[in-house]
């Protein structure tokens, strides 16, 4: 080793250290504290983006958070019902769910995608391990509002009792987007609106949604209007004005709903971005977009 490449490794050990040191203090606030993830979007389709994900859960484990992970699977989904060659229709940011849809949304959410994150976690050394609604009853559904989405669901009861032994015995739970009705009635529930019932059903500090846009936008072709904080009362605006609108509905409505019943903050952050999750997680700044009840 050159005099100058060793100044460099001395260079790169200190910003290294000192990075870590400045974690320290979010890593004291967040040890014990249960942190709900939506993983969706762009993070969840690139593989370097895949692992990039698996890594910050895996690391939040290690350093005392308790992750705890909801998967939709849209564009996996997608691929499927063109190869089987099923038409499928999105309305109000939700898929229009035909018996024939359910099968595939089930088949390739629980079959491939959980399993694939499941994996995906476990190979980077920490444990998960995948259910979802129908598991232990985890979330009750019913047939959302008139019935014209088909078989969308609502959730009408979330029973975390089975998340609590497994957060305890340092398991990560991966929870995918389905449920069953009382009459055993299987449904398609976004997985957004999934995500923001267990955080609140589990007394969660955060919800962080990831997905394929920065944030909230006040108008969607400029990215400088990224909206970096805002209060609940503000979102439900938004949504009254149609400022936020398609996919990003559910996800406001969510974070609506999870913030009144307690959840600390809800973030809306680009899965795009590698590591965006430490980046929230463990700076100051912080990126995207923070939903607070008020403040
Ligand atoms: N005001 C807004 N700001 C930003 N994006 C918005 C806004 N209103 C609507 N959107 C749309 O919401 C989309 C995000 O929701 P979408 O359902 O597509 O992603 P996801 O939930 O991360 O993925 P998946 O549903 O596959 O899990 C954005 O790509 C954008 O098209
Ligand atoms: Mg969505």
């Amino acid at each position: 080793m050159t005099n100058n490449s060793s100044l460099y490794q001395q260079n790169d050990d200190s910003i290294r250290v000192a990075v870590l040191s400045e974690a320290l203090p979010y890593i004291q606030k967040f040890a014990g504290r249960r942190i709900v993830i939506k993983y969706g979007g762009s993070a969840m389709t690139k593989q370097s983006l895949q692992e990039a994900v698996f890594r910050d859960i895996a690391l939040l484990s290690s350093v005392g958070a308790h992750p705890i992970v909801v998967h939709g699977g849209g564009p996996e989904i997608n691929q499927w019902l063109t190869k089987l060659d099923i038409k499928s229709e999105f309305r109000d940011g939700l898929r229009v769910t035909t018996p024939e849809t359910m099968e595939v949304v089930q088949m390739v959410l629980l079959g491939k995608v959980n399993k694939q994150i499941v994996k995906g976690i476990n190979k980077v050394g920490a444990l998960s391990i995948g259910i979802c609604g129908i598991d232990g009853k985890l979330i009750q559904s019913r047939c959302l509002g008139d019935g014209s989405h088909g078989l969308v669901g609502e959730v009408s009861k979330v029973n975390a009792d089975i998340l609590e032994p497994l957060i305890a015995k340092g398991y990560i739970p991966v929870i995918s987007s389905i449920a069953s009705s009382e009459d055993g009635i299987t449904y398609n529930i976004n997985a957004d609106t999934i995500a923001g019932e267990i955080a609140a059903a589990i007394g969660a500090e955060k919800l962080i949604l990831l997905t394929d846009t920065i944030g909230i936008l006040k108008d969607q072709k400029d990215l400088t209007s990224l909206i970096r904080h805002i209060r609940l009362p503000d979102v439900r605006k938004l949504i009254e004005q149609g400022v936020v609108n398609g996919g990003m509905t559910p996800k406001a409505q969510c974070c609506i709903r999870a913030l009144a019943q307690g959840v600390g903050a809800a973030h809306i952050i680009d899965g795009r971005i590698p590591h965006s999750l430490l980046l929230e997680i463990f700076t100051d700044k912080g990126i995207g977009t923070m939903i607070v009840s008020r403040g």
